[in-house]
């Protein structure tokens, strides 16, 4: 677990009011992949680590068929705190939280990175197109490459077909891994 100074006491956005814990990330500092998602969930805010959950289960599943374990990912979320009741982090939250994010981001070996969902994507690409027209392409930030997908939770509501593209576009991020 990846520890910056102050992360776990922070209070720069009103979402210390309503968090149980502050979710930094977790991982090797040398990892094959950074995983990037939205904020922690309730089961994230109850442990402490980041996807654990449903959402979790599933972008393990999809990255163990590219040959990627857990073990080698750092997994983190651009807002480091739930949301009540995971609702969409605000921009202020995100903008609040990016100095930590930056920080990690940092703090971590140059592996390619995999971004979920639109709000991870504008954050770290600075993309504002929607997910459905931006996933899959490689894009740049600061030196690294990487690329967004949907986000597993959105995959777990719709169903296969999302599943599907997710698959498609793990396929092209092994490319990146691979490199
Ligand atoms: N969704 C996210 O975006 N991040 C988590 O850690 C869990 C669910």
């Amino acid at each position: 677990m990846l520890e910056l100074d102050g992360l776990t006491s922070c209070t720069r956005c009103e979402l210390a009011n309503s968090r149980t814990r502050v979710v930094a990330g977790s991982g090797p500092s040398d990892p094959a992949l950074v995983v990037i998602g939205e904020a922690p969930g309730r089961h994230e805010d109850e442990g402490g680590e980041p996807f654990v959950g449903r959402s979790g289960q599933l972008l393990f599943r999809l990255l163990s068929e590219i040959g990627l374990t857990r073990e080698r990912c750092f997994v983190t979320n651009v807002v480091k705190c739930r949301p009540p009741a995971n609702r969409t982090p605000r921009p202020r939250e995100v903008a609040a939280c990016a100095p930590w994010f930056d920080a990690q981001l940092a703090s971590v070996g140059p592996a390619p990175l995999l971004v979920l969902g639109a709000t991870a994507a504008r954050a770290v690409f600075g993309q504002r197109l929607g997910i459905g027209v931006i996933h899959g392409r490689v894009l740049v930030a600061g030196a690294r490459r990487g690329l967004a997908t949907y986000h597993p939770a959105a995959a777990l509501r719709a169903g296969e077909r999302v599943v599907a593209l997710m698959r498609e576009d793990l396929a092209t991020l092994r490319t990146l891994v691979d490199a």
